[in-house]
C-alpha cells in the first residue's frame, strides 16, 4: 500500500511544527471533532519537577484548562469533556483530594461570567451526589447560569469511571426490564447509550491525553469505541492552545475507517 509519508504523523512533542496561525489556517473548519475529550493529567509531575507540592501542578492546570475551553467554543466544537476526577482519584491523600475540591470551587466562581459570555453549557458527568457539599453546590450554580446557553458543552468529569456509569447504566434498564418498562429484545446499544451520562451527545472523535501515558484509566470507555487518541508528552499545566489546535489537525489527517473500508479498496 502507498502511503504518502508522515501523513499520519503525530507532532513529535505535541508542540508540532507549525505554528498556532499555520495550524489555525489548516484546520478544515468543516471537519472538526464534534466532541473532544481530555484527560487532563501530569499536574503532579509538572509540580514536583519544579519544587513544589503536587497541589501547585493542579492550580496552574486551571489556566490550561481555561484555555482549552475558551479555544474549543471559538472553534464551534459542540461538547468538551474533562477528566477531573476518577473514581479511583478518592486513593489519593485527603488533603490533596480537598485541594482539588476546593479548586472545583474556584474554577466555577472565576469562570462562570466568562463561560456564559462564550455561551458554554456546564454539565458534569459522574456520580456528584458523593462530593463535598461546597462542590455540589458550586456545580449547581454553573448548571443554573448556564442552563440557557445554546453553545458548546462543557462536560466535567467528577468522581466519574468508565465502569460504574456502565454498572449503574445496568441497574436502570434492569429496574425498566423487571418492571415491564422495557422489554428484553429492547435492550440494544442506543438504549445502553440513552442511559449513559452523556446520553444524547456525540460520542467523542477525539481522545486528548498529556503528560505521556498511553492509558484511558477508565474514562468515557463506552463513548470511547471509535475515538482517535492523541497523546503528547507535555504535563497538563504547560499544555497551550497550540497543543489543542495541533491535536486536532493531526485528528484531521486520520483515516477513520470505522471497520469498513475505503471506496475502492481492496
Ligand atoms: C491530573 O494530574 C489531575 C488529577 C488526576 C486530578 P495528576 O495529579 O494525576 O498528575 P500526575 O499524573 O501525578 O503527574
Ligand atoms: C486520570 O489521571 C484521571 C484524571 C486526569 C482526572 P490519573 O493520573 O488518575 O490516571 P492514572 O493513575 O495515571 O491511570
Ligand atoms: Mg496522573
Amino acid at each position: 500500500m502507498l502511503r504518502i509519508r508522515g501523513k499520519n504523523k503525530q507532532g513529535k512533542d505535541g508542540s508540532g511544527e507549525l505554528s498556532e496561525s499555520e495550524l489555525m489556517a489548516r484546520i478544515d473548519m468543516t471537519g472538526l471533532p464534534r466532541h473532544i475529550a481530555i484527560i487532563m493529567d501530569g499536574n503532579g509531575r509538572w509540580a514536583r519537577a519544579r519544587g513544589m507540592p503536587r497541589t501547585f501542578g493542579h492550580r496552574y492546570g486551571m489556566d490550561s484548562l481555561r484555555e482549552a475551553v475558551r479555544t474549543s467554543a471559538e472553534l464551534g466544537i459542540k461538547v468538551l469533556t474533562v477528566y477531573a476526577f476518577s473514581t479511583e482519584n478518592w486513593k489519593r491523600p485527603p488533603e490533596e483530594v480537598n485541594v482539588l475540591m476546593g479548586l472545583l470551587v474556584e474554577y466555577v466562581h472565576k469562570e462562570i461570567d466568562e463561560l456564559c459570555a462564550n455561551n458554554v453549557v456546564v454539565r458534569a458527568i459522574g456520580d456528584i451526589s458523593r462530593l463535598p457539599d461546597s462542590a455540589r453546590e458550586a456545580l449547581r450554580y454553573a448548571f443554573e447560569r448556564s442552563r440557557n446557553n445554546t453553545g458548546m458543552v462543557l462536560n466535567i468529569a467528577l468522581n466519574y469511571g468508565g465502569r460504574s456509569e456502565l454498572v449503574r447504566a445496568a441497574r436502570q434498564i434492569a429496574e425498566k426490564v423487571r418492571d415491564g418498562r422495557v422489554q428484553l429484545e429492547g435492550i440494544d446499544e442506543r438504549l445502553v447509550g440513552d442511559h449513559l451520562y452523556t446520553a444524547g451527545q456525540p460520542d467523542p472523535d477525539l481522545l486528548i491525553r498529556p503528560a505521556g501515558d498511553y492509558r484511558v484509566s477508565n474514562f468515557l470507555l463506552w463513548q470511547m469505541a471509535y475515538a482517535e487518541f492523541w497523546f503528547c508528552p507535555t504535563y497538563w499545566p504547560d499544555f497551550r492552545r497550540r497543543h489543542l489546535l495541533q491535536a486536532i489537525y493531526d485528528f484531521q489527517q486520520r483515516d477513520r475507517r470505522f471497520g469498513g473500508i475505503k471506496e475502492g479498496g481492496k
